[in-house]
């Protein structure tokens, strides 16, 4: 036996003597209503990965001999659950905004900072004299940061570019670091385009930046908000990306129900996003769509906003999913297990439904669920160890040292454990 941190990762790797290993029942996605919270959780287990697959889970009086060498990983007083998915995050920033931060603590709010240029423009400034290189390096760190919060598959989006070389450049750095691209370049009109408006940036998002864009992204997103871009621009913009061959994603009903969920439905998109502001009518509009609902509530904590109606939605029978939203200026989070947490304390969900909703859906969202957010036989090897017999630690250890071991791919890529 050796060591699996050592391991060549050819070799399969057994994690044995497991306290519980929990994942969200069945095979079906995206989770609705009551499905959301059943979680089927197998006490004093193994977990078996062999070639980066997971070959076999079971109960370890099932273990039979296994032929040949295999890595070995004592996980007694640990449990299992399935690597977390981070399906909305803006990752890759360059630059900060820790005085803007001071700024709101001081009474300022994120939309005036915005309209006075400072915000999402802040950020724009910084990322675009990164350059790649740099660009990739901060990129590095966040991921690094994510890892050892369990995060083993992540989106990220642009737009933080607004111009073509650095929207095509944040698109290369995501891509290039094994994450999942999102093309945003309509997140907010910038500088060049404040005096011709959002619709001729729209233009030159369309005839300048989408066609190689396309070939990078899986999806694209628009900000459609008041002060960013309206439902007539904003729909403009989808169905070129859509017939660009990218699925559709939206940031709506962040500060003001500005007609996201309907365009959303109306467009067949993935995902509407953060919802804060989402009253009955959009709600029952959602309920009855096959858009889920993407809620960031560590955006609206760091903001101090309303949370979105995440029980209503879920009771309702909409199809949710949770995610950090990491970014500078309204979510600096990269922790999922936090965001777990929020959604236990602060959105009335249950730890089951928390996890479905950062695993088994936030996986349907990236169209990724056949093989991501399950710890089931034929499932990518992404798993994480936390440190508890009791795998509910992961909401209920607010902002703790939750995860002992992260492993992705059948092989060990973070460990805290001395
Ligand atoms: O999802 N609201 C728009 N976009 C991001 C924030 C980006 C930023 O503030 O830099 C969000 O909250
Ligand atoms: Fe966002």
């Amino acid at each position: 036996m050796t060591s699996p941190a050592e391991g060549a990762g050819s070799r399969p790797l057994l994690v044995r003597d497991l306290a519980q290993v929990a994942a969200p029942a069945g095979l079906s996605s995206p989770l609705r209503g009551g499905d959301l919270g059943k979680v089927e959780v197998l006490e004093d287990a193994y977990v078996l990965c062999e070639r980066g697959r997971i070959s076999a889970v079971g109960a370890m009086r099932e273990l039979g001999s296994l032929p040949g060498e295999v890595d070995e990983l004592d996980g007694r007083a640990l449990s299992a659950v399935p690597g977390l998915v981070d399906c909305h995050t803006h990752a890759c920033f360059a630059g900060d905004r820790v005085e803007e931060f001071s700024l709101r603590a001081a009474g300022a709010s994120y939309e005036e900072l915005h309209a006075a240029g400072g915000g999402i423009l802040s950020t724009v400034r910084a990322t675009r004299e990164a350059g790649e290189a740099g660009l990739a390096g901060t990129l590095d760190l966040h991921l690094s940061w994510m890892l050892r919060a369990g995060t083993t598959t992540f989106e990220a989006k642009s737009g933080y570019g607004l111009d073509r070389e650095t929207e095509l450049a944040q698109l290369r750095v995501v891509r290039d670091a094994g994450g999942i691209p999102t093309f945003l370049g309509a997140h907010t009109v910038p500088p060049e385009f404040a005096h011709t408006g959002a619709a001729a940036y729209v233009d030159f998002l369309v005839s300048e930046v989408l066609p190689e864009a396309a070939q990078l992204a899986e999806a694209a997103d628009v900000f459609l908000e008041r002060g960013a871009f309206g439902v007539d621009d904003a729909r403009r913009y989808l169905e070129a990306c859509r017939s660009a061959g990218l699925a559709l994603r939206l940031h709506g009903d962040q500060f003001t129900e500005a007609g996201g969920i309907p365009l959303a439905i109306e467009l067949g998109a993935r995902s509407v996003d953060h919802l804060e502001s989402t009253g009955a009518r959009g709600i029952a509009a959602l309920a009855a769509s096959e858009v889920v609902g993407v809620l960031l509530p560590a955006s609206a904590l760091f903001l101090d906003r309303p949370m979105p109606p995440a029980r209503a939605l879920v009771d309702a029978g909409a199809a949710i999913a949770l995610a950090t939203d990491f970014n500078p200026g309204s979510a600096f989070c990269e922790s999922l297990p936090l965001v777990t947490s929020l959604a236990c304390t602060k959105l009335g969900l249950s730890p089951a439904e928390a996890l479905a909703a950062c695993t088994v859906n936030a996986a349907h969202v990236l169209a990724r669920a056949d093989r991501k957010g399950r710890v089931a036989r034929g499932f990518d090897a992404d798993f994480v160890l936390l440190a508890a017999d009791d795998w509910r630690y992961l909401a209920y250890h607010l902002a703790g040292p939750v995860v002992h071991t992260v492993i992705r791919d059948g092989r060990v890529v973070w460990t805290g454990a001395a």
